[in-house]
């Protein structure tokens, strides 16, 4: 019998490279645009599933520092595509207590994608039941260089951790408990270093576009199944 989710121990927190959006679209000869597009789909069905399984935050790495380098119409494709699916859903991210928040230095983006991402963050800013955090020119290196820069600049001495955590653009989220990483690629490439130094990592084989609630459970009871000790050590209930 197929193993059940645990319905009290959902991961709070579910980070997600969405990998495999090219290889997906080349396998039916189609262009990559065609991967990306079929890729927001499936952030919608994961993000709709993740919330009703009960997840409180979702981080998603939509556009990294070095996806710069790919062709300019690809890079504007993708962009294209954030901001249809921005401007589709933007009543309902406000009305269904939806909050958007972003991490990466949007301010490179396209000027209009730029103004929606921060209308769109101002206006969901006191939702508080489900937050969607978008990777957006993201790099987690280039994220602790500013987080660093920013700490000199307030020649702040003897820097804690909790300092640092407080000048990464995730200071108000919680570190996420699960990391996937679709397409059977097994590495992080730049994404939430910092964040996920104690996340359960999972890399399923099947690319982005045909991620779905099926896989997400599947994520989830694989979460539910390892065992986190944060460096302590296991230890048996009642001793
Ligand atoms: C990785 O697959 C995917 C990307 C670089 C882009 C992902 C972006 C989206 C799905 C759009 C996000 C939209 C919103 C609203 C946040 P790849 O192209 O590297 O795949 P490959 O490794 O198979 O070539």
């Amino acid at each position: 019998m197929a193993k059940q989710i645990d319905v009290n121990n959902i991961p709070k927190h579910i980070a997600i490279i969405m990998d495999g959006n090219g290889r997906w679209a080349k396998r039916r000869m189609l262009p990559r645009l065609a991967g990306h597009k079929e890729g927001v789909e499936a952030l919608k069905r994961v993000t709709k599933a993740g919330r009703e399984l009960g997840v409180k935050v979702m981080s998603f790495f939509a556009f990294s520092t070095e996806n710069w380098k790919r062709d300019s119409e690809e890079v504007n494709g993708i962009f294209d595509l954030v901001k249809k699916h921005l401007s589709e859903n933007f009543d309902s991210f406000v009305n269904d207590n939806i909050k958007i928040v972003t991490m990466g230095d949007i301010s490179k983006l396209p000027q209009d994608l730029y103004q929606m991402l921060l209308d769109i963050q101002e206006k969901t800013k006191n939702n508080n039941d489900f937050i969607v955090n978008i990777g957006l020119n993201y790099g987690s290196r280039a994220e602790l260089v500013r987080a660093f820069n920013n700490l000199a600049e307030k020649n702040k001495k003897n820097i804690t951790e909790e300092d640092l955590k407080n000048e990464l653009y995730t200071c108000d989220l919680p570190d996420p408990d699960l990391v996937i990483r679709t397409s059977g690629e097994q590495r992080l490439s730049n994404f939430m270093l910092f964040q996920s130094a104690y996340s359960e990592l999972y890399f399923p084989k099947i690319h982005w576009p045909d991620f779905d609630k099926k896989q997400l459970k599947k994520a989830i009871i694989e979460y539910q199944s390892r065992d986190r000790r944060f460096g302590d050590i296991k230890r048996e209930k009642n001793k």
